[in-house]
């Protein structure tokens, strides 16, 4: 865990009407179950990443103790624990993609990015990270950047993606071969949807 964490951490205005907008979807005594949500809001107010002083503030907030809270967050992979770069790139490496080609996806990310899995560039901008599968097998290999997924991914794809947003384009998301939604290999640009 980031050994560099700020003291203190307060939902903005904005957000705190947010949070409050959240809780009330619940029923009356459980609150509780606002954790995700609530932490999804809180590291989206920190770039993207959970420090401690924002995990004990959501876990006050709900008015539950602060380890239910830490569980909670060091449990699910979509919260970030340390700094992450404004490109979180979270490649799946679950058996479908790995048959799909995955590894040679994750390498040529690795050799473009010159950072390993778990790293993040010098300039801050890219973090590279595995995770388990993102529910989207049947478009493997896949990846998520940020809040994006983008599939059928080819190590030649995948360098042309991380290429675009280094320049600041915006690439398109989902299939990267023209495959219409999830349809069946070869026939989506056919008009099967
Ligand atoms: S195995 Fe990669 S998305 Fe499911």
């Amino acid at each position: 865990m980031q050994t560099n964490q700020p003291e203190t951490f307060f939902f903005t205005s904005e957000n705190l009407a947010e949070a409050k907008r959240i809780i009330a979807k619940y029923p009356a005594g459980k609150q509780a179950s606002a954790i995700l949500p609530l932490l999804d809001l809180a590291q989206r107010q920190n770039r993207n990443w959970l420090p401690r002083a924002a995990i004990a503030y959501v876990a006050d907030f709900l008015e539950i103790p602060a380890i239910k809270a830490f569980e909670v967050a060091s449990f699910y992979t979509m919260f970030n624990l340390d700094p992450v770069g404004k490109y979180l790139i979270q490649l799946c490496r679950t058996t479908p993609c790995w048959l799909a080609g995955g590894e040679a996806v994750a390498t040529a990310c690795e050799v473009r990015l010159g950072i390993k899995a778990g790293e993040t560039t010098p300039d801050g901008v890219f973090t590279l990270k595995e995770v388990e599968c993102l529910g989207a097998c049947v478009n493997a290999p896949v990846m998520q950047i940020n809040d994006d997924y983008y599939e059928d991914l080819t190590p030649d794809s995948v360098v042309k993606i991380i290429d675009a947003l280094a320049h600041g384009e915006k690439p398109t998301a989902g299939s990267q071969t023209g495959r219409c939604g999830s349809c069946a290999c070869g026939k989506g640009k056919e008009g099967l949807c």
